[in-house]
């Protein structure tokens, strides 16, 4: 039987049920998260967010920036706020400030408690002159308190007064945060979408106006002319809009040299949509026509990336989809040229499949693909990877005295990272028991599988780095003889190719988030067909 529903009478976290949209951020389901993470029944968890600041000897300062693990527990983005969660109780209580008709004038005012309890799904809203009282009344009964750090104790708390029985925990906090956001919930699945969508169309506006350009800035500005006038005001990351050879520095931002003689530009730029982040990157070639240099690497890099995400299912390892890019990398290049079979001095003559093994286990792929395959991606756009990093790569050259690597987005992947990535990879899938008895054990050496709610980035590059491969590979006899040096004449001024998407994993796959035209739409957009 149909059900028959009155609209007017319909509240609206009725209406959101009936519809399944989410409406309201998340804030109760993301505390409840964090709780139990915490793993403890009782306690007080509190987080302050980002104050109002100025540069140095200026009355002006940067555009306002929430902090992440307070918006992830009230969905409040506006300055002078806190945000406490009563793990026993079940309580989650933003604590507001009052903004005085003086400051109106100059500001405008700041959400009331209807409107923050409107948008986000709290249990109270109270101003912030009450927090010391509560924070001391309530911790009498919680026991303890929880901060991400010691700094974020708060002030107001008079530790001499505190009863001795109550404990302050300043470590558990972060991790159980951390680990809480790697999953993302629905309502935030759909920001980094919308994200994506605004992202993904100002990436067609670049397109669509791209043989106009003379010039990085211009495609800097076509990308913010797309996503400002979608009311996106915040990018994830700088623009890098990057030509010729600034395409191959991983994170240029200058943007403003001349297009002219040169092959390609890698266009990096994501905006942010209610402080969730998106992360897409297109090669355009100059001109609207590949090289053919230029087309076979970015042909190269579509298949890393394609047979990439076609992997992606829960349980997948993405440092299994890594060292994938890898084997098509030097499968390629070895095709181009420019990598080649090293000799041996043995007289038999390779196989091409023999050819691959060798060259692949030297990790001389590294030199063109110095990076790392993705990262997740969500209030940060090289998000929190919670217990377990994605690509954890735990080798004899990185090792610390804390005795563990953890490699971030931002650090480069060394030729000795990827040796070390292949063989233990290989040791593990024959059983070798150096990983451990534990699967936990095991994973602190491989690295995260992926999970349904997870996003991540796939974004595989071939760069040709003049600096970066003459210091550490043409410099070195022993790896120089894998490199074909004519060849790569040829192919420094490609400078370099980076293709980047969002995915979504889902139960039974994947969904590709970014719809940013590429390989022969965006070629047709460029070319006004
Ligand atoms: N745009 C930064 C990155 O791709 O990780
Ligand atoms: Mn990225
Ligand atoms: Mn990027």
């Amino acid at each position: 039987m149909e059900a028959i529903v009155d609209y007017d009478i319909v509240s609206i976290d009725e209406f959101d049920a009936l519809t399944s949209t989410a409406t309201k951020y998340p804030a109760r389901e993301h505390a409840k998260k964090a709780g139990k993470q915490l793993g403890v029944k009782s306690g007080l968890v509190y987080l302050p967010g980002e104050g109002v600041s100025q540069w140095e000897d200026s009355d002006m300062g940067p555009p306002f920036r929430q902090r992440r693990f307070f918006y992830y527990m009230s969905g409040a983005n506006f300055p002078g706020c806190a945000v406490t969660y009563d793990i026993g109780a079940d309580n989650l209580t933003l604590w507001i400030p009052y903004t005085p008709p003086s400051l109106v004038l100059w500001f405008g005012t700041t959400p009331t408690p209807d409107e923050c309890l409107a948008k986000s799904d709290l249990n109270n809203v109270k101003y912030i002159a009450d927090l010391p009282k509560y924070l001391n009344s309530t911790l009498e009964e919680a026991g303890s308190l929880f901060v991400l750090r010691a700094e974020q104790i708060p002030k107001s708390l008079g530790l001499g007064l505190l009863k001795p029985s109550i404990k302050i925990d300043t470590s558990a906090l972060l991790p159980a945060m951390t680990e809480a956001r790697v999953v993302k919930s629905h309502y935030e699945v759909s920001m980094i979408r919308r994200a994506n969508d605004i992202s993904s169309a100002a990436h067609r506006a670049v397109c669509e106006g791209f043989r106009r350009y003379a010039n990085e800035c211009e495609v800097e500005a076509a990308f913010l002319q797309g996503c400002v006038a979608e009311n996106a005001h915040m990018q994830s990351y700088p623009v890098i809009a990057g030509s010729g050879p600034n395409a191959a520095t991983l994170h240029y931002d200058a943007n403003d040299e001349p297009l002219a003689d040169r092959q390609l530009l890698v266009l990096d730029a994501g905006a942010e949509w209610q402080c969730y982040a998106s992360d897409i990157t297109r090669t355009l070639p100059i001109g609207g026509r590949f090289t053919k240099e230029g087309r076979a690497i970015h042909d190269v890099v579509t298949r890393m990336q394609d047979e990439c995400i076609g992997m992606i299912a829960p349980g997948t390892g993405f440092r299994d989809m890594h060292l994938h890019a890898h084997r098509v990398a030097t499968e390629e290049l070895l095709k181009l040229g420019i990598l080649r079979g090293g000799g041996g001095g043995s007289r038999v003559k390779k196989t091409v499949a023999e050819v691959v093994e060798e060259v692949l286990a030297t990790g001389l792929s590294s030199a063109f693909f110095p990076h790392g395959l993705g990262h997740h991606v969500g209030l940060e756009v090289h998000d929190v990877a919670g217990k377990q990093r994605l690509m954890s790569t735990v080798s004899p050259w990185t090792v610390g005295s804390t005795g563990g690597s953890r490699k971030n987005k931002r650090d480069m992947i060394l030729r000795e990272d990827l040796v070390h990535m292949m063989k233990s990879s290989a040791n593990a899938a024959a059983g070798d028991a150096s990983f451990g008895s534990t699967a936990a054990a095991a994973a602190q050496v491989l690295g995260r599988p992926l999970e349904p709610g997870m996003v991540v980035t796939v974004e595989p590059g071939i760069y040709f780095c003049r600096e970066y491969i003459e210091a550490y590979y043409l410099s070195k006899p022993e790896l120089a003889r894998y490199i074909d040096t004519e060849v790569l004449g040829r192919y420094w001024s490609v400078g370099g190719v980076r293709i980047e998407d969002c995915i979504l994993v889902t139960e039974d796959g994947y969904e590709n988030l970014t719809t940013a035209p590429k390989g022969e739409e965006m070629l047709k957009i460029i070319n006004g067909k």
